[in-house]
């Protein structure tokens, strides 16, 4: 379809084609996706939608105009504020999700800083550890601030002594994960939060995964380090209600220690022909549905329906962690502290690329690590129902690598590879850019138009040596 219509379609008619068109999409209720969704059960979703479309129309922008919206924000706030052990200074916004949270967090502290004239003529730096959210390196590109990437030590935390020594008069801000995506852990928060305590540099939290999910671990009885509002040193914390919270996507939660961080955040244009102009986050209009689900959620969940899914879905992961070690060949790693864990091959003759492909063709659909390569899990209540599956497909798949070990250098498997060890770090930059003017250019070529198409990786993997071969002949 390229235009619209002449005449308009009846709506079960377009509904009827939508569903056709999903065929194609991940199996997220039958517990295949490893990413992207945080499913409870279809009831809780019914609810959300209920809840969802009862402000489907309504637009947060003015909080005059939809005070209801701006009580379910407020709410939610103080909720989140409680939840992360921030006092009564606490204060804070709704975000339409994880990165617009991020970003607003980096925003704020370049104008905090500029507000103090803390840098010159010279860009503004941050400083996160090399396994944070890529998130923050939008951040970094959207508000030409200059990221500055610590090293990991082998327990994939952050390198505290490099760290420190990395910062400096430009220093705007410190980000850390609680835990972070790739591999489950989190960053020496109370040590960042000294330091940035003593060096009076704004502290951020990056909690997106585990701000709905570590307290309640922690009150089911698991030993948490302290990450939130309890360490000394943290002025900001980002949770996503639309992750472990369990609310509809489009929603997280900025949280700052107090206004003196928060006010950094609000655009006022007080010229604007249209009129004077005050806007507290990233967009324009904001959409009700989400902020309202969010609440919805958050009141229907409780602190028993939060520590019951945390239980169930931590059984679920020592149960995958356990039988992935116990599969000789394959190790998770590091010391996951939460629901999210990565696992890599520990014998040069299996391929963990190759052992993901073979998973993909069992249709379970999972994320590719690098730096170092591996295969990445995360756990929703969804998977304890195709946790025994999924470990016997792991099995299965990792003695047909055994067994076939040429599948290393072919297809995806040999293309992830060469993405995840290539030296010319700029090249795989350039390729995958050319997929995006594919996919975003005039004939939108995507995958699912082309099933006879090679794969994504493959397309990359190609581009790539293409031109190593121009160069060297
Ligand atoms: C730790 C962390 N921060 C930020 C984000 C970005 O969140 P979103 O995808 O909602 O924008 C994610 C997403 O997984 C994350 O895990």
């Amino acid at each position: 379809m390229s235009s619209i219509p002449l005449k308009g379609k009846p709506y079960d008619e377009i509904l009827n084609d939508m569903e056709s068109f999903r065929t194609q999409d991940a199996d997220f209720l039958g517990g295949r996706t490893w990413s992207l969704v945080y499913h409870l059960s279809q009831k809780h979703d019914a609810f959300l939608k209920k809840a969802h479309n009862l402000y489907f129309s309504e637009n947060a922008l003015n909080p005059m105009a939809f005070k209801s919206l701006k009580r379910f924000e407020h709410e939610v706030v103080k909720m989140a504020a409680g939840l992360l052990n921030g006092d009564e200074n606490v204060v804070g916004t709704m975000t339409s999700g994880g990165t617009e949270s991020c970003l607003l967090a980096v925003m704020a502290y370049r104008e905090l800083a500029r507000s103090k004239k803390r840098w010159g003529k010279v860009r503004p730096e941050m400083i996160a550890p090399e396994s944070v959210h890529v998130a923050w390196g939008k951040a970094a590109k959207y508000f030409n601030v200059k990221m500055v990437n610590i090293p990991l030590k082998d327990d994939f935390t952050v390198d505290i002594d490099i760290l420190k020594k990395k910062i400096n008069k430009n220093t705007i801000m410190i980000t850390a994960s609680a835990p972070s995506y790739p591999h489950g852990v989190i960053d020496p928060i109370e040590e960042i939060g000294h330091i940035a305590c003593e060096k009076k540099i704004p502290f951020h939290v990056d909690a997106c995964l585990g701000g709905f999910f570590l307290p309640f671990m922690e009150q089911i009885g698991y030993l948490i380090p302290a990450f939130d509002f309890q360490c000394k040193g943290v002025t900001s914390i980002s949770a996503d209600v639309h992750k472990y919270g369990f609310g509809a996507k489009g929603a997280s939660i900025l949280l700052y220690k107090n206004m003196a961080y928060l006010k950094h955040q609000f655009f006022i244009h007080q010229n604007w022909p249209g009129g004077v102009f005050a806007s507290p986050a990233l967009l324009g209009t904001r959409p009700g549905g989400p902020i309202a689900a969010g609440w919805a959620a958050m009141n229907a969940m409780g602190l028993n329906g939060y520590q019951h899914m945390a239980k169930k879905v931590m059984a679920t992961t020592k149960k995958l962690i356990n039988g992935i070690n116990c599969l000789q060949g394959l190790k998770v790693m590091g010391k996951p502290q939460m629901s999210v864990f990565a696992y890599g091959s520990t014998n040069d003759k299996i391929d963990i690329f190759a052992v993901g492909d073979v998973m993909e063709n069992k249709g379970w659909h999972i994320d590719r690590l690098q730096r170092p390569e591996g295969l990445h899990a995360m756990v929703t209540p969804g998977h304890e129902a195709v946790a025994d599956q999924y470990l016997l497909d792991l099995k299965d798949a990792l003695e047909f690598v055994k067994d076939h070990p040429d599948l290393a250098s072919k297809g995806n498997a040999a293309m992830y590879g060469m993405i995840a060890n290539v030296p010319f770090r700029g090249l795989i930059k350039k390729e995958v850019g050319k997929m995006m003017e594919k996919m975003y250019g005039p004939d939108c070529e995507m995958p699912m138009d082309n099933p006879g198409k090679e794969s994504l990786p493959v397309r990359i993997g190609t581009g790539i040596l293409k031109w190593i071969s121009k160069r060297t002949k």
